[in-house]
């Protein structure tokens, strides 16, 4: 049942691919993300246009990833000079940073926070377009995508986390929304970033995945055997021609409706501008590694949160020195640190039940720190694209940064 449920996710998500792109894209999978750093990114494309100023960052990464980050320092009307406090900002699972500024400036969370007066980054996860670089591995090597969301915990956000840290001198607030939730709880579960941290916003938050719900379990259950099957250690590029191909079969499978799946997967969300959407369609989904959508399957099926399971007890004991992999307890996050949890009541993701395990493995944090929101009409893509998500969500965030000191 999770497991199928998880499915729905990876089916989604790859099917918006199959519908944006058609089947008129070629085989170039294995290489797609493969250029050097960015001339024209993120910057130029969604955030130098609207008059702010923006920068291109390069941050290698301790296993030897090169990760594209984006500074927004000031707002329209500058005044960057002035100390500002850092916020560091990270997406989803198969979508990149510019998905938090697809809605107009006014309405964007990265651009509404640097009008309020903080220096905002934008963090872009290994494998996603401007971060498919490596020092010695390139992208139609196995060995580029042999990670899984554990390298997110342990490589990825630490080295932006230090980046912002060297220059700035400041700790940062950071923003996630969910997998960018996920792995920032198992981060402070294992006592890292918290020294750099100031407070922590969750939006759609991810921990527990037990209890995602839609129509498409019977097909998504399928789904997930083939994609361990079928790819291997590999890029999962939900653009390329096995992965549509996949999709497409998938389809054809009675009472799967590949027309409204951003509804009947990520929830019904209330508030999203159609314009947005056909952005969103044009820009993402990004690659990830094969096997980091298998680890998100496995937290689904074993209703835990743990490290990457290598499906035997011996291959664990090899790498773990335990025949299981060891679980990140969320009861370790220090109980002082202050975070902001919002969740919506139709997200098919980040299921309401599931959102209760996780507030209950935080029922020993200190209470004034914990705040929590939750939006009844609310569904998963919302949080970032709601035309209403400023003052429903980003306002309130704002004012959760500026009460911490
Ligand atoms: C929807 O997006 C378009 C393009 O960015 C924008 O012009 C329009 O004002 C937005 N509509 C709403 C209701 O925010
Ligand atoms: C993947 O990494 C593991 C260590 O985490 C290593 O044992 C394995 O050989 C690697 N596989 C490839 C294809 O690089
Ligand atoms: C997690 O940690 C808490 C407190 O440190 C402990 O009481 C609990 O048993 C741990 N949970 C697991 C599953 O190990």
């Amino acid at each position: 049942m999770a497991l199928q449920a998880f499915c729905v996710l990876v089916t989604m998500i790859m099917a918006i691919a199959h519908q944006a792109y058609g089947s008129s894209r070629g085989s170039v999978g294995l290489v797609s993300g493969f250029i050097d750093p960015p001339i024209v990114g993120i910057c130029s494309t969604s955030v130098i246009i609207h008059g702010y100023k923006c920068q291109e960052i390069d941050v290698k990464t301790q296993d030897g990833f090169i990760l594209n980050m984006q500074r927004i320092p000031e707002g329209r009307a500058g005044g960057g000079d002035t100390k500002r406090q850092p916020v560091l900002i990270q997406h989803g699972v198969l979508v990149d940073g510019m998905t938090w500024l697809l809605n107009p400036p006014e309405q964007n969370l990265p651009l509404i926070l640097a009008d309020k007066g903080f220096d905002v980054w934008i963090a872009n996860a290994r494998g996603t377009r401007y971060s498919c670089r490596h020092t010695s591995l390139q992208p139609y090597e196995p060995g580029f995508w042999n990670w899984s969301w554990d390298e997110l915990v342990v490589f990825d956000l630490p080295a932006v986390f230090d980046y912002v840290y060297s220059q700035t001198g400041q700790k940062a607030h950071y923003v996630g929304h969910s997998l960018g939730t996920l792995i920032a709880l198992a981060s402070f579960s294992e006592g890292l970033l918290v020294d750099k941290l100031k407070s922590a916003v969750l939006l759609s938050p991810i921990a527990y995945l037990g209890h995602m719900n839609s129509a498409l379990d019977v097909a998504a259950a399928k789904a997930f055997v083939e994609i361990t099957t079928l790819f291997g250690m590999a890029e999962f590029n939900p653009k390329g021609e096995p992965v549509t191909n996949f999709l497409r079969a998938l389809c054809d499978y009675p009472g799967v409706d590949c027309y409204d799946l951003l509804t009947s997967i990520s929830g019904k969300n209330c508030c999203l501008n159609a314009s947005t959407v056909d952005l969103f369609l044009k820009n993402e989904p990004q690659s990830t590694s094969t096997k980091n959508m298998v680890h998100l399957a496995q937290t689904v099926r074993d209703g835990v949160l743990a490290k990457y399971n290598y499906g035997n007890p011996d291959f664990n004991m090899m790498h773990y020195g335990e025949a299981k992999p060891p679980i990140y307890n969320l009861s370790n996050i220090p109980h002082d640190l202050p975070i902001f949890i919002s969740y919506g009541g139709q997200d098919a993701l980040s299921d309401v039940r599931d959102v209760e395990l996780l507030l209950d493995s935080l029922k020993f944090h200190d209470v004034d720190k914990l705040t929590i929101q939750y939006i009844k009409d609310y569904a998963h893509a919302d949080f970032i694209m709601g035309v209403n998500a400023k003052d429903i969500v980003y306002n309130q965030v704002v004012s959760f940064f500026n009460h911490q000191h």
